[in-house]
């Protein structure tokens, strides 16, 4: 069987969120946000290791605190896809998964559903459903409704043959702007990009209204699980 790492990235501010502490390492009910997914796949057997992506000032602590056996933390680049790229060069598996570290809520199910897609895609994406309405608009002014069938939100993991990606994220190095992904990459070398349905639950954490929910949602399966005992 091919061997299979994780690769994820958290070594963004958080800009958005507006907290001083980088996003990744905001607690979220005492945890830092990274620590749930780390567990996620720490815990799936098909892979072997996990790379953290790391902010330089949080490189010591996250060291201290994560590497070992299956985990090795490294810093992390300005835009996303140089933090990939960092985390790609320390990675010997013929596969990777790249993840978020500000999605928590990643399941063995997603990352099943990506691991079927394996034998026909270099390159599969997480996607969910748009459920707004989408619109086109101009100045103050609402322009043509956009059919919402025909699009889906994009989300992580993202999963790639190595190979595959390090020669997108060299292509990247020349590009006028940033890709905000890595399969963006792909698509321009023509490589095809697969789509597994991801889950909703699996959202990113972007603004201080995302925190709540997301705490919330945790409350919610503590909940449950005290009820269920
Ligand atoms: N990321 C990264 N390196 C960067 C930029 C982003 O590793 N140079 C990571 C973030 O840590 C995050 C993921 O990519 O886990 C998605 O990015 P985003 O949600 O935009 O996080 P931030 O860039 O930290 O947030 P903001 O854009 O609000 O500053
Ligand atoms: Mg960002």
């Amino acid at each position: 069987m091919s061997s299979l790492d994780v690769i994820i990235v958290a070594a963004g501010s958080g800009t958005r969120l507006g907290l001083s502490v980088p996003k990744a390492f905001v607690p979220l009910m005492g945890k830092p946000i990274l620590s749930y997914s780390l567990q996620t796949f720490l815990s799936h057997q098909a892979i072997n290791s996990v790379i953290l992506v790391v902010p330089d000032s949080m490189y010591e602590s996250a060291n201290r605190d994560y590497a070992g056996k299956r985990v090795k933390v490294t810093t992390g680049g300005e835009h996303r896809w140089q933090s990939v790229s960092r985390g790609i060069d320390i990675s010997d598996a013929e596969w990777v998964m790249i993840h978020d570290a500000a999605r928590p809520f990643v399941s063995n199910m997603v990352i099943d559903r990506l691991l079927a897609m394996k034998p026909k895609y270099d390159c599969v994406i997480t996607v969910t459903p748009e459920v707004d309405t989408i619109r086109m608009y101009s100045g103050d002014q609402a322009g043509e409704t956009v059919d919402r069938d025909k699009l889906v939100r994009v989300g992580t993991p993202q999963m790639f043959r190595k190979e595959t990606l390090c020669q997108g994220l060299i292509r990247a190095k020349s590009l006028p702007t940033p890709p905000t992904d890595e399969a963006i990459l792909m698509q321009q070398m023509g490589v095809k990009v697969g789509i597994a349905w991801g889950d909703p639950r699996n959202f990113k954490i972007t603004t201080p209204s995302d925190l709540e929910i997301a705490e919330a949602l945790i409350a919610r399966s503590q909940q449950m699980s005290l009820g269920g005992q």
